[in-house]
């Protein structure tokens, strides 16, 4: 799905239906030999969850959801990968089709439903590459017809933990029935006292795998309000903020495709996402690091996610309509915004306008 080799391919892939080429997408990344990017600049270097990031934009989940490909997206310059939503057993997800781009919005709706091949595939693949090097996250969810929810994710913690640089807990997919449920407070405050207590039990031989929880920006303040207090209460390592939207932005010009079952990502999202991410940093009050997601296309819109307190960012809609280019293309953003304010580092910005962005009219 992703215009791999930048605006030439483009036109090319954009004729395909988008599942087709986001496979083909992954297999060049398996097969084709790529050009190593440039070494980072220094002053792009970020200290966060206990690990050095050489780089603070990283790949989200979804874009290899099982494995396939850490070691590639490594080279082509991600300061960090994040592989996923594995579940434990494999499963098909929802019929096809289920990924839509609304071009003249450069939005993805996608109602996927976590398709997997299963914690025994990716397991392996990141047990080959475990001496590999580099920041690869996992992206854990439970299976669809799973009678205990909770137990899988335990148990993919389990598993996990050894191979994971973090570990995220996905609640918060739209296109599995019931899924955000477990974002309520109670449901919530059982799912992370059980998580974090499996992560110590695998300690021994895992080390100290930092658990993180991916929120969806659906959610009411009030809601918010719990969820910020039950992490900070069980000691979380940190938050992403956060899945694809069930909204649809009044501006969406797509207006026929805009209506697809689904969750919305892209430059549409990106006005709510930003949003909830001031909101969380607020709350979170410097406890733990947030990473900013949600409608990143440009070096502008990601200092925005920096300033309104991400001290990590992801990104993967705008990949599909920018090419690669885009990750060299952000760097230099951030370093020519890092010269024009005199900083050593982007730290010095994390979070400086999260207060203002709160108090703006909410965003349609
Ligand atoms: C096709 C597609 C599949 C996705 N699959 C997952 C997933 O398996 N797990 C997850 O946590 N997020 C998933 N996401 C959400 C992204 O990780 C990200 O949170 C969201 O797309 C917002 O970022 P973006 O606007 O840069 O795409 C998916 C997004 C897309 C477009």
């Amino acid at each position: 799905m992703i215009g791999l080799y930048g605006r030439f391919a483009r036109p090319l892939l954009g004729l395909l239906d988008p599942e087709d080429a986001h496979g083909l997408a992954i297999k060049s990344l398996k097969f084709a030999p790529l050009p190593r990017a440039r070494a980072d600049d220094p002053r792009l270097a970020v200290t966060a969850l206990g690990l050095s990031f050489p780089n603070p934009i990283g790949i989200a989940a979804g874009f290899d959801k099982n494995a396939e490909v850490p070691d590639a997206l490594l080279r082509l310059g991600f300061g960090f990968v994040e592989v996923g939503t594995i579940t434990p057993r494999p499963q098909a997800g929802n019929p096809r089709p289920r990924l839509f781009r609304l071009e003249a919005d450069e939005g993805v709706i996608n109602r996927l439903g976590f398709n997997s091949q299963g914690a025994e595939a990716a397991l392996k693949r990141l047990a080959a590459r475990a001496h590999a090097g580099g920041i690869v996250g996992i992206n854990i969810g439970a299976n669809k017809d799973s009678a205990d929810r909770t137990g899988d994710y335990v148990r993919l913690i389990e598993l996990f933990a050894p191979l994971a640089s973090y570990v995220v807990i996905n609640i918060s997919s739209p296109n599995t029935p019931g899924l955000r449920d477990m974002q309520r407070a109670v449901a919530l405050d059982d799912l992370l006292a059980r998580v974090v207590d499996a992560r110590e039990r695998v300690a021994e031989r895992a080390g100290p795998t930092p658990v993180l929880l991916k929120i969806a920006p659906d959610l009411s303040l009030a809601e918010l309000d719990d969820i910020v207090g039950i992490a900070r209460s069980r000691r979380l390592d940190g938050m992403i903020v956060g899945n694809t939207t069930l909204a649809r932005p009044p501006s969406l010009r797509e207006a026929v495709r805009a209506k697809q079952t689904g969750g919305l990502s892209g430059a549409p999202l990106f006005p709510l996402a930003t949003r909830m991410l001031a909101e969380t940093y607020v709350r979170v009050e410097g406890v733990f690091p947030l990473i900013g997601v949600g409608g990143i296309d440009s070096g502008p819109a990601a200092l925005a996610k920096f300033r309104a307190g991400a001290s990590l960012v992801q990104l993967y809609s705008s990949l599909v309509f920018r090419g690669l280019g885009l990750i060299a293309e952000i760097k230099q953003s951030l370093l020519a915004a890092l010269d024009r304010d005199g900083l050593d580092s982007l730290i010095e910005l994390i979070g400086v306008d999260a207060a203002a962005v709160t108090a703006e009219p909410w965003p349609a």
